[in-house]
């Protein structure tokens, strides 16, 4: 009888390997030229073994700006695509192709074209969470760290009638909207793991935590009305931020000390506890996991450096098109 098998990678990672495995990843890492991208829900083991670590647009800098020939992307799909079609030259890979991400899968291509036929003039801005394909149909790419900028910008050079469709977070289209007092055409696509952390966690937190600030990232569930909390006066607006991971971060660095609930996908505690020891980090919901981050892991990360495979890569013409947001959204920053 054949019993099926456990490939090396797939089999059950044992702590005290950890350190062997790290060192294997980094001179690998120095011996192929690679430089090591990960974002901040990566697991600890990965992110403390990478060059960089940050938030969507801190690696889309990063990769812009790569003095190495080789890009090893440990995040999902969509954002080692975005540092192939920065950076067409280098090879790209990613440890696991099958890393997705559910708001990029939100909307299509078919989608989006659709809906630029309904408003032939409006501008497109896409969160940076989108397939390749979207972003060849758009304008501009944001993140959630600079969404905000990048379509006060297109008011600036538009004008304040200009029509804006914006996808595919319709929380953070919300955001944008109420901060900027002006409406957009949004999509309603979300992101299962932050669409999770709804309201009433945010109850819960506040009530076992009285007087902790907050830090809740835009995509979240929460986000509209904990808006309309400080709108109201139910919440002091003084503890609330509004924050991409890496806003995040800047605020651990600025604020040591006290009570943070956080409000994003688990993976940021890790590198938020590293930067302010000295601050309790809670999380709104500990549930807030995303399944496709954690996919990567250290046995994937040294197979795809040793062996050279799982490359990204994104065909010509669509990169081509798609550039042109992407370089717009880091020189907006
Ligand atoms: P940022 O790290 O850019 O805030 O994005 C969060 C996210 O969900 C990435 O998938
Ligand atoms: Fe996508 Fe949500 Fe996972 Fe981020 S947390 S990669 S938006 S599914």
């Amino acid at each position: 009888m054949n019993l099926p098998m456990l490939g090396a990678s797939d089999a059950p990672l044992l702590l005290e390997n950890i350190p062997a495995l790290q060192d294997e990843v980094r001179a690998l890492a120095a011996e192929r030229g690679a430089m090591i991208l990960a974002h901040n829900y990566q697991l600890p083991e990965i992110q403390d073994v990478a060059d960089y670590v940050g938030d969507s647009l801190g690696l889309s800098q990063q990769a812009a700006s790569a003095a190495t020939d080789m890009i090893v992307f440990c995040g999902v799909h969509f954002m080692a695509e975005t540092a192939s079609i920065l950076c067409p030259a280098k090879r790209v890979l990613i440890p696991d192709l099958d890393a997705g991400c559910s708001l990029a899968d939100s909307i299509t291509a078919d989608q989006l074209r659709d809906w630029k036929v309904r408003h032939p003039d409006a501008i497109v801005v896409m969160y940076v969470n989108t397939t390749a394909e979207v972003k060849a149909l758009t304008d501009y790419c944001c993140t959630s760290a600079n969404a905000v900028k990048v379509v006060e910008h297109i008011y600036a050079q538009h004008g304040d009638d200009v029509e804006i469709l914006f996808g595919p977070d319709m929380f953070l289209g919300a955001f944008v909207e109420k901060s900027l007092g002006r409406p957009m055409h949004v999509w309603d696509g979300e992101c299962h793991v932050h669409a999770g952390i709804k309201p009433d966690d945010i109850g819960a937190v506040r009530a076992a935590h009285p007087g902790a600030e907050f830090l809740i990232h835009p995509e979240c569930g929460c986000s509209t009305s904990v808006m309309e909390y400080v709108a109201a006066g139910d919440l002091d607006a003084e503890g609330v931020h509004m924050l991409s991971t890496g806003g995040m971060l800047s605020y651990a660095r600025a604020h040591h000390g006290g009570t943070a609930i956080v409000a994003t996908e688990t993976g940021m505690l890790h590198p938020l506890r590293q930067t302010a020891p000295d601050t309790e980090f809670i999380a709104a919901n500990e549930a807030a996991h995303c399944r496709f981050m954690k996919m990567i892991t250290l046995p994937k990360l040294r197979d795809a450096l040793r062996d050279g495979v799982h490359e990204v890569k994104v065909p010509r013409e669509v990169a081509d098109r798609a550039r042109t947001p992407i370089e717009r959204m880091v020189a907006i920053g």
